[in-house]
């Protein structure tokens, strides 16, 4: 009861004040009498109500204990230019009137009250404590602390104290933790902003979401909630009818958006980019709609978009980039006449596009990557003359680009990229004096000199076009826009473009997969000395350095590769900002020089495919602390044992020193590469017996030790329990491993045992974090085998691939019928050992089984007819056994050949001539496998000649997915901007 009534009071006292705060305001409208107020003055002074009656004096003192709560630290970043420290000057004992806080920066007074506090941008710093004296402020209506720096603390409780707050701004403030369920007791709000609060991320709870939005339903006007951590948007926001932004992107929100709240009548803008679990739709709009703003980008929107969004006449943003829509784009969006903002980028929308010719006042359209049907590009483009940014990539044009479209002279950005566009470009294109990033690739012939007219030109990706550089020679400094990113990737050239001598501001240049030869000018070392961050040369016919010897002198390069061209010499030491030194596929030669280890930023290093001499250096210890994930020295001439060179600190995910003269064990330290994905040891001098320690790296998906002189019995010790769990690829062959197959390890290889489809490839990522923006450059992980002393080369590992190869080395026994348990097993070799017992039947159960090599062992009785499930085998060899009986009839048994069945005595049937039960039957061929088998290689057919006969000739199921590419490998990388 004593609750109820104090609340009764308390409500009391809001309406009386509220009264009395109307009649100063309006001082001969309701309070006519001059008795009545008295009594009501009366009344007021018979009550304690103390917090209320908070004096001037007082508010200037909590203001002032306020102020010295805080720190001001102005070395905190603020994205204001204008911020300046606006409590600095505050004081309460000054004189003329000093010590008045209405008078003070950023305090806003009504009826000697302090009502409003706008300290945005003003270097504060510190947490709030929740008993802080701020929240006496009890009058305040509008509170902005947005921009300052609150140290990651909570957003303090006490806020809910604030009850008359309209406006709340606490953005970019460095607020975290959960949002205090008191800010659902601002029944008053209009606004609430909390964007931009992470490291680490503000969270409002559902529940207090809700009750916020039911409390504030009749006032609420704004919400602006990106970045803070929300799992739903609640339905009965449809009943907040006041309101007119909202604002919730980069979320995290889930779940179905209620399409109502596109139906509020006052709504204009509502935002909800990058909530990439949010699903809905667009509805029919019929009826009055003010809204100007609809951005639904980067969610899980689908559907199509439907014809009456043309009602929509008031859009000026429509943005719908990055979803699932589908259908076509309705002839009704050129109704949006009022829009500047199209973009519809990375949706699944087909067939025509409808004219747009009426959008005159768009300044940026973007239809990126759709699936519209072939198309040329009309004329009417050329009219949309107040466009600066328009993005056409990967939208399926094909033809010339039509003259017109070099009429938008206000074009900034321009992307023509991902088409199948011919021609010529005509000199009209130096109408185009605004354009700063250009990207079209194709089939253009392109004289180089117009670009260079082109003044404000500062990104150009030119990528397979037949550029002619004829002119550009005579060209000098002066003359010359200053390029940051210049593609000119298979673009035939022959030589260094001259004109690169004068370009000291690019970042990123990219001359790979052209014809240039000779030798790398000494000017090359000088360009962009203080800017470039990428260098790609790879794939041309350079043949060394003009300058001997040289020592790059980029003090920001990040990434150089000059892999795959005829260099020789030593390796050009990089400087220590470099993340991503690839130099492989060249003739360079040397040692590892020491310097190399003081790349303390280095995330790749791949020099693999040279002749890089001498050992490892044990320095490189110091890498394995850094954020190293590739090191690739694949394929030269190191010698000497691999040294203890991995700590616990350790990223590496690939290591591959394949193809060299190592020697000595493998070393124990490797087990502190947590993060190990791939650890290819192949072809190399190491000996010791199977490394089982490996087993504990959980992550190891693929571990080559084929060709080396490892040896013994492959057991389990009985105290280990974690046994390679994602292990897919498994190849020990050609190795002196004995005893029986290692069986434990048949049941541990969980991963082996599950069936997945996918296509994707093996790799790793290198962040290269620039000012704007973030770049993610892929690293697919490769992998190689040597056949009949053919180097083949798979660049590409798909996820999907299942590989067990154990053959050539001295296994013997049975074949256990736990390999049968292998069920995603694609390719299984246990060729050219000395196994014997029959083929289990059980090995019908390999589903995606589609090369089974078994030849050259001591194998008896009949080929299960089991077998004859295997609906992918493609390749079966079983020769050189001592099997007998009829072979298998029937599906994939119809395709093998002689040679799967040779040196087996006592086989009959097809394909060999020897007829089952017919002893008159023609003798069996004659072995002739012998003749084609080097000392070196096994018996049998390697599974890598397999694999192309099967890539070429096999439909390959779904359920077993795709498996190895045979690409050349290749960097590329994809920049997202935020
Ligand atoms: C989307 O949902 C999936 C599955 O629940 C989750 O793994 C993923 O992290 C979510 N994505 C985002 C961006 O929240
Ligand atoms: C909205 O658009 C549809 C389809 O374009 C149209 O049929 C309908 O008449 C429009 N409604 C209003 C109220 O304008
Ligand atoms: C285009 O923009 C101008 C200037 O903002 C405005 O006056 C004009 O009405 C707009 N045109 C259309 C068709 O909305």
């Amino acid at each position: 009861m004593a609750m109820v009534r104090s609340i009764h009071v308390f409500f009391l006292i809001l309406l009386v004040l509220h009264a009395l705060e109307s009649a100063f305001a309006n001082k001969f409208s309701s309070f006519s009498h001059a008795d009545e107020s008295s009594l009501l003055f009366q009344f007021k002074q018979s009550m304690s109500i103390d917090k209320s009656a908070l004096s001037h004096a007082e508010a200037c003192s909590l203001l002032f204990q306020f102020k010295e709560s805080m720190s001001i630290n102005t070395s905190v970043s603020t994205y204001d230019s204008h911020a300046y420290p606006k409590v600095a000057s505050w004081n309460l004992n000054g004189s003329d009137g000093a010590g008045n806080c209405c008078l003070w920066d950023g305090v806003e007074c009504r009826f000697g009250h302090v009502i409003g506090l706008d300290l945005s941008s003003s270097f504060l710093s510190g947490p709030i404590s929740s008993n802080n004296s701020l929240f006496n402020l009890i009058h305040l209506r509008t509170l902005n602390l947005a921009n300052n720096d609150f140290r990651s603390s909570q957003i303090p409780s006490g806020i809910g104290r604030l009850s008359q707050l309209t406006n709340l701004n606490l953005s970019y403030s460095f607020f975290s933790g959960v949002v205090p369920k008191q800010i659902s007791q601002l029944r008053n709000l209009v606004s609430l902003d909390l964007r931009g609060n992470y490291w680490p991320r503000l969270k409002l709870q559902t529940s207090d979401f809700q009750n916020l939005v039911q409390n504030t339903s009749e006032t609420l006007r704004e919400l602006f909630l990106s970045e803070v951590n929300i799992d739903f948007v609640p339905d009965s926001l449809v009943n907040s009818s006041s309101l007119t932004s909202f604002v919730m992107s980069y979320c995290g929100l889930s779940g179905d958006f209620s399409t109502g709240i596109l139906y509020l009548q006052k709504l204009q803008v509502l935002d909800l980019q990058v909530n990439d679990n949010l699903t809905g739709y667009i509805p029919e709009f019929h009826g009055n709609s003010e809204l100007k703003q609809l951005i639904v980008a980067q969610t899980n929107f689908q559907g199509s978009i439907p014809a009456s969004i043309g009602n929509l006449t008031h859009l000026n943003v429509l943005d719908l980039r990055i979803n699932a829509f589908t259908g076509t784009l309705p002839a009704s969006v050129s109704n949006l006449i009022q829009l500047t903002h199209l973009d519809l980028s990375f949706n699944k929308l087909t067939g025509n596009l409808p004219s747009l010719q009426s959008l005159s006042n768009l300044t940026y359209l973007s239809l990126r990557e759709n699936n519209f049907d072939r198309w040329k590009l009309p004329d009417w483009f050329g009219k949309l003359n107040k466009i600066t940014y328009l993005n056409l990539a990967y939208v399926n044009l094909y033809g010339e680009i039509p003259s017109s479209l070099f009429n938008l002279t206000q074009l900034e950005y321009l992307f023509l990229n991902g088409n199948q566009l011919k021609g010529e470009l005509p000199i009209s294109l130096l109408n185009l004096q605004n354009l700063e990033t250009f990207h079209l690739d194709g089939n253009i012939t392109v004289d180089f000199y117009l670009f260079l007219s082109l003044k404000k030109l500062e990104n150009l990706y030119l990528n397979g076009n037949n550029i002619s550089l004829s002119v550009i020679d005579s060209h000098t400094n002066e003359t010359q826009p200053k390029f940051k990113e210049l593609g000119l990737t298979s673009c035939n050239l022959k030589v260094f473009p001259e004109f690169l001598r004068f370009q000291h501001q690019l970042e990123h240049l990219n001359l790979d997969n052209n014809n240039i030869e000779g030798l790398i000018p000494g000017w090359m070392w000088n360009i962009s000395k203080e800017t470039l961050i990428e260098l790609s040369l790879a794939h041309n016919l350079l043949m060394g350095f003009e300058q001997h010897s040289p020592v790059a002198s980029w003090v920001s390069l990040q990434n150089l590769d000059l892999s795959h061209n005829m260099l020789h010499g030593s390796i050009p030491v990089p400087p220590p900002s470099t993340i991503m030194y690839d130099v492989s596929n060249n003739n360079l030669t040397g040692e590892i020089s020491q310097s190399i280890c003081d790349l303390s930023s280095l995330q790749l290093l791949d020099l693999s495919f040279n002749n890089i001499t001498g050992s490892i250096p044990p320095c490189l210890e110091k890498l394995s602390n850094t954020s190293m994930t590739v090191l690739n020295l694949r394929s030269n001439t190191l010698q000497g044992k691999i040294p203890n060179i991995f700590t616990s600190e350790s990223k590496l995910e690939m290591i591959d020193l394949s193809e060299n003269k190592l020697e000595g064990h493998v070393p124990r330290s490797l087990e502190n590469c947590e993060s190990l994905r791939l650890l290819d040891l192949g072809y190399n001098f190491l000996e010791g017996t199977f490394p089982f320690w490996l087993g504990a790296l959980s992550e190891l998906q693929v571990l080559i030790l084929r060709f080396n002189k490892f040896h013994g019995v492959i057991r389990i010790p009985g105290n280990i329990k974690v046994n390679f769990p994602k292990l897919r690829i498994i190849d020990l062959s050609n190795n002196l491993f004995s005893g029986d197959l290692p069986h434990k390890y048949f049941q541990e290889w969980s991963a082996m045992k599950e069936t997945m489809a996918n296509t994707i490839y093996m790799q790793t990522s290198i962040e290269e974090h620039r000012e704007e923006y973030t770049t993610y450059i892929s690293y697919e992980f490769s992998f190689h085998m040597t056949t009949k002393g053919v180097k083949i080369y798979y660049e590409k590992i798909s996820e999907a691939l299942f590989v067990v190869d154990l053959s050539g080395n001295m296994f013997r026994g049975n074949i256990p019928e736990s390999i049968t348990t292998l069920t995603s097993l694609q390719l299984l070799n246990l060729s050219n050992n000395e196994l014997s017992g029959v083929i289990p039947p059980s090995m019908g159960n390999f589903i995606c089984l589609e090369s089974l090599d078994l030849s050259s062992n001591k194998l008896s009785g009949m080929i299960p007819q089991d077998l004859v499930q295997l609906n992918f085998l493609a390749v079966f060899n079983v020769s050189n056994n001592s099997l007998t009986g009829p072979i298998p009839h029937g599906k994939q048994f119809d395709t093998f050949s002689n040679n799967s069945y040779m040196g087996n005595q006592a086989l009959c049937g097809f394909p060999l001539s020897k007829k089952c039960g017919d002893s008159e039957a023609s003798k069996p061929p004659k072995v002739s496998f012998e003749e084609d088998t080097e000392s070196d290689f096994p018996n049998g057919i390697d599974w890598v000649v397999i694999l192309i006969g099967a890539v070429t000739g096999l439909v390959i199921g779904l359920v077993c997915g795709d498996y190895l590419s045979t690409k050349y490998y290749k960097w590329f990388s994809q920049r997202s901007r935020r």
